[in-house]
């Protein structure tokens, strides 16, 4: 198949893990005879410097005409200023809902050979595996009023936390779905007893439970969640959330897998089947890292996995991407973040390298492969 890749590498590390994932992508395309063509666009601080916007019509234009988007991150503290008008994030944010990508797929499942790397006891890890689906387009990111003004008292600021019903019920829907297809349970969480917005996110998600009554559903309060996701991990499979509740959630959720570098992540809009989509890891720019080639590959490179399962269809080059990674790090081929001496580069090599032997088979790690 032919497919048309936009990549965004962005900011800090952005550019320098995408290039291991373009790499590993070409190496897949290759191995499978598909062909790939790509585009490549500003985004971010990048843009910014470039045109005085985080998000230029041109990069739109080319993420809206390709089938998936891979990006870096965005982000640094030469656009950090608390006053400035133009910021990084605005790219991303605008890019998300330009492109109507609703619903974020994180996947948490720690490899066992990096338990000992958690802060968490081996113990409490054994048989964690969740994927949680983070609202993407709504919330506090986007409600309306979202500004500052000046009055009696002095300077004030608002955000507005606003969902419908139908924002709440594709996303908690589409995590009904999914969890027919793992261990059937779903964990709603929400601030019900203070939020008005999350009392209407609870009505609708019982709702929608009344109609999967195979699925076990769950309600929890966003600080009892935040609790139990470290000293009970392994009783989450599907969790579904809002968006600053998402956000905040899966870097906490992160540290179960011993680096937040390992993450990858999937966002999608509507339609059945293949969906274009933008797949980017979970971390951010990591300035202090930036340009010393230290960085960890992998989260962008399972990213790519991704990318091949739900734009592309390609689960099998996507399950082989997914074993090569964990075959690279059981051997133990390790970046700093994860105690070794390896650079991003050689990490993406050892992961290529395995990419043959994965595709033969192997010990097939489910990972991500349950999720649809
Ligand atoms: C994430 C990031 C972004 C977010 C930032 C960079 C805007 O933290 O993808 O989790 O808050 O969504
Ligand atoms: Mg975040």
């Amino acid at each position: 198949m032919h497919a048309r890749i936009a990549l965004c590498p962005g900011d800090g590390i952005g550019p320098e893990v995408l290039d291991e994932a373009r790499k590993t992508l070409d190496a897949i395309a290759d191995r499978y005879d598909h062909q790939v063509s790509y585009t490549e666009h500003l985004i971010g601080g990048a843009a910014i410097d470039a045109t005085g916007t985080a998000l230029p019509e041109d990069t739109y234009a080319g993420c809206a005409a390709a089938d998936a988007v891979l990006l870096g991150a965005v982000g640094g503290p030469k656009w950090d200023d608390p006053k400035a008008t133009v910021r990084p994030e605005q790219g991303l944010l605008a890019i998300r809902q330009r492109l109507g990508l609703w619903a974020n797929l994180r996947p948490v499942t720690p490899y066992p050979c990096l338990h000992d790397l958690s802060p968490l006891r081996p113990e409490k890890l054994a048989g964690v595996d969740m994927l949680v689906i983070r609202e993407l387009t709504g919330g506090l990111y986007f409600g309306q009023p979202k500004e500052r003004t000046t009055g009696e008292g002095g300077l004030r600021a608002v955000d507005t936390l606003v969902y419908t019903e139908h924002e709440i019920r594709r996303v908690v829907e589409l995590a009904f779905k999914i969890a027919a297809t793992r261990r059937s349970k779903v964990t709603s969480i929400d601030k019900a007893n203070v939020l008005e917005s999350s009392r209407l996110w609870r009505q609708i998600a019982i709702e929608v439970a009344e109609r999967h009554p195979r699925i076990r559903i769950e309600h929890l309060l966003v600080d009892a969640a935040a609790m139990r996701l470290v000293t009970h991990p392994s009783s989450f499979d599907v969790i579904v959330t809002e968006n600053m509740f998402g956000d905040i959630l899966t870097d906490e959720a992160a540290v179960l897998s011993a680096s937040i570098g390992l993450l990858p992540s999937a966002s999608l809009g509507d339609g059945e089947g293949r969906k274009r989509g933008l797949y980017e890891p979970i971390h951010g720019s990591a300035p202090d890292i930036a340009g010393q080639a230290i960085a960890n590959p992998v989260g962008t490179i399972l990213s790519v996995a991704m990318l091949l399962r739900f734009s592309l269809g390609l689960e099998r080059e996507a399950q082989c991407i997914e074993r090569a990674v964990e075959d690279a790090l059981r051997d133990g081929c390790r970046t700093r973040d994860v105690g070794g001496t390896l650079t991003t580069h050689a990490m993406g090599a050892a992961i290529r390298e395995r990419l043959e032997e994965a595709a033969a088979g192997g010990s097939a790690s489910a990972m991500l492969a349950r999720a649809f």
